[in-house]
């Protein structure tokens, strides 16, 4: 199953993308999480990897990435075979750490380089060209707001899980990511994050309580572990709302 985690700058996508991987790991899954986040360079901070490399790096750079890709993921005849599986991507470009594989597309690094949007293509071909397994589960944080869905990314997915912080701004742009899932055609959830007693009713008022999968409080050692750039720590009990969610899901 592959799952995009999208929202707001800041509502937490990166730090429940990590901790929804770790659980999944914890329940038997091989995962594969894709940073497609151009800009953000927080993702593997948290996961405790300091010198990751990209996927553009391996191709040589944003020239004909996709191409490239296509080429070295796909085998002998990519041109007929334009499909792969988690264990096709070659080792050298992905990182690894606590049995999960980290794949990030491409950051932007330099002034002046250019557009992003050959690493949105490279994205979306790569999302929808993979097959996953019964025993695979990828998850995709994506840059803050709702770029991707100009690009198409969320095409090659099978739901979207937005992320709601207690911020008004990001309320009305969950109303934006399900009118845009629902015109993919792509099932979408919400995960309430931050949340503390004095928010809650006003949260909940807003986004449709049907699809809201968890609600994960503000804690402390999550926002300590982002501010001094290690690896996360917390353990958070809803974190098994959200796997239950995904296998009953996977299995409907
Ligand atoms: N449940 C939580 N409790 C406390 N702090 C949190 C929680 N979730 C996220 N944060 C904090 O919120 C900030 C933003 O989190 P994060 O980087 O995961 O958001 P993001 O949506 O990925 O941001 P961006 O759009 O910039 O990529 C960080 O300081 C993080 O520690
Ligand atoms: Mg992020």
């Amino acid at each position: 199953m592959k799952i995009l985690i999208c929202g707001k700058g800041g509502s937490g996508k990166s730090t429940l993308s990590v901790l929804i991987a770790t659980a999944l790991k914890n329940r038997g899954y091989k995962v594969l999480l894709v940073d497609a986040d151009e800009s953000n360079v927080g993702l593997h901070h948290l996961l405790g990897i300091s010198s990751p490399v990209t996927l553009m790096d391996t191709l040589g750079g944003k020239k004909g990435a996709k191409n490239k890709m296509v080429k070295r993921f796909s085998g002998e005849s990519p041109f007929v075979n334009e499909k792969w599986t988690i264990k096709d991507i070659p080792d050298d470009c992905l990182n690894r750490m606590d049995g999960m594989k980290l794949l990030i597309i491409g950051k932007i690094r330099h002034f002046g380089e250019g557009c992003a949007c050959s690493m949105g293509v490279t994205a979306k071909t790569f999302l929808s060209n993979l097959t996953v397994g019964e025993d695979e589960m990828v998850l995709v944080d994506t840059e803050a707001g709702i770029e991707h869905f100009g690009r198409r990314v969320e095409e090659g997915c099978d739901m979207i899980l937005g992320i709601t912080d207690p911020v008004y701004e990001s309320f009305m742009l969950a109303e934006k990511i399900e009118e845009m899932a629902q015109k993919a055609g792509t099932p979408v959830r919400f995960v309430l994050n931050k949340v503390e007693e004095a928010v809650e009713t006003v949260m909940t008022r807003h986004i449709d309580p049907e699809k809201v999968i968890a609600k994960i409080p503000r804690d402390n050692s999550i926002f300590m572990d982002s501010l001094e750039g290690r690896k996360l720590g917390a353990q958070i009990l809803e974190m098994d709302h959200i796997c239950q969610f995904v296998e009953d899901f996977k299995h409907q």
